[in-house]
């Protein structure tokens, strides 16, 4: 069926940038990138799964429009977002003699954006980036508002920059390709957004999740537009996460222990963070009065999405050394995203050691500790973790 194509704009003065939503849109990119970078060369970074399934077509667009291009393939996986891959690629475009101006695009789910962001921000202080996001986690998430990392053994995405994209180009049919799994995954983030900010979307998940999960297009682009709508606007608002931007991280303090204590790739990031809004939410109901019922709401929507409920095994110990790790927190002390009520958020700082401790133990019973954690096996027993 053809949609039209659909543009959102991301508002930061002069770093102001498109997002572009639409079905085969990939075949612009040349043009695009004419138009708005007048660029005549571009470096494309991939990784071996997406590769075989739409570089090609990338680079022939490119050529069309005078562009020429070379590609860096990586590893596929989240243990490869690492600094040896990206070390990797930085040599990569000096040795191909990539110039200031020239565009880097990243055509691929989160880690191929957060890592070539992060090679975008770092190489000659800073070159031009073009997402091209092919998961529904990327395109709802992580392609958009500038946040680039790698992630470091002590600690997901714990080494970054903020650089935000010259240009969102989404194209809603590769999202075909996309493993069951991983789409699944993708829809944590959508549903986030509805319960941080914006209760009619929240409702309108609840009543098409069917159409979502059989991928009708007209749903796909709807919860595109309305998940970058969100987020366009709370980046516009707090670009550098001062204030209302952590919002965006409802569920991902606990996600992010989830991920890491069990060795990152094991549970994918939007299983974790699934995992870990269903443990904000109780938290939200001794904390902030969310009600049982809202809460049960925000746990019935993801478990009808498919997304895994059970939280891992992990000892209390685990998650507060590893929680401590948090950007969220300030001065040693932890800070939450919780709900006041679906679609309402609030930043938290006033939450006891002892009301996380009991919310942990009540929902598993370690197995994974801190002999057998892999993020904290270089960790003597008694070292404190410090920011
Ligand atoms: P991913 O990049 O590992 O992609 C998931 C898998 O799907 C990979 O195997 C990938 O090769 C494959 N894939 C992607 N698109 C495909 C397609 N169209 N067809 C077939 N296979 C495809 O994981 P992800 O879920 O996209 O992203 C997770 C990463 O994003 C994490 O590292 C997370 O920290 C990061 N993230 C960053 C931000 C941010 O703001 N920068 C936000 C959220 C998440
Ligand atoms: N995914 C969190 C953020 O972009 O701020």
């Amino acid at each position: 069926m053809s949609i039209e194509n659909k543009t959102l704009h991301v508002a930061l003065g002069e770093r102001s940038y498109p997002i572009i939503i639409g079905r085969g849109c990939l075949d612009r990119i040349g043009l695009l990138l004419q138009d708005k970078l007048k660029a005549s060369r571009a470096r494309v970074v991939t990784n071996e799964t997406l590769a075989p399934l739409y570089l090609a077509r990338v680079q022939k667009a490119l050529e069309s429009a005078s562009i020429a291009s070379e590609a860096f393939i990586l590893p596929d996986g989240e243990p490869y977002k690492n600094w040896d891959q990206l070390s990797h690629i930085l040599t990569w475009l000096l040795e191909t003699g990539a110039e200031r101006n020239t565009p880097l695009l990243a055509l691929g789910g989160g880690v191929v954006g957060d890592m070539a962001g992060l090679a975008s921000a770092l190489y000659q202080r800073g070159m031009p980036l073009v997402q091209l996001p092919t998961s529904l986690l990327a395109q709802v998430d992580s392609s958009v508002g500038g946040k680039t990392a790698v992630n470091h053994p002590l600690g997901k995405n714990m080494i970054g920059a903020f650089h935000q994209p010259s240009m969102v180009l989404i194209d809603i049919d590769t999202l075909k390709t996309l493993p069951e799994r991983e789409f699944i995954s993708g829809l944590a983030e959508v549903i986030k957004y509805g319960a941080i900010e914006d209760i009619c979307f929240f409702e309108w998940l609840e009543q098409n999740h069917q159409r979502i999960l059989s991928r009708e297009t007209e749903a796909l682009q709807h919860i595109i537009f309305e998940s970058c709508r969100i987020k366009a606007k709370i980046v516009g608002e707090d670009e550098r996460e001062t204030g209302i931007r952590a919002w965006l991280n409802f569920g991902h303090t606990f996600g992010h222990v989830i991920e890491t204590a069990q060795g990152y790739g094991v549970w994918l990031h939007g299983e974790a963070v699934a995992m870990g809004m269903g443990l904000a939410s109780r938290l939200s109901v001794k904390e902030r009065g969310l009600s049982e019922e809202e809460s049960a709401r925000l746990l019935a929507l993801m478990q009808a999405c498919g997304l895994p409920m059970d939280i891992p095994k992990i000892e209390a110990d685990v998650w507060m050394r590893l929680m401590r790790h948090d950007k969220k927190t300030r001065d040693g002390q932890l800070r939450f995203v919780l709900l006041e009520r679906l679609g309402k958020a609030v930043i938290c700082s006033g939450v006891t050691d002892d009301a996380v401790t009991s919310l942990i133990k009540k929902s598993g019973k370690g197995s994974i500790d801190s002999a057998t954690s892999p993020a904290l096996a270089g960790f003597a027993q008694n070292d404190e973790v410090r920011d």
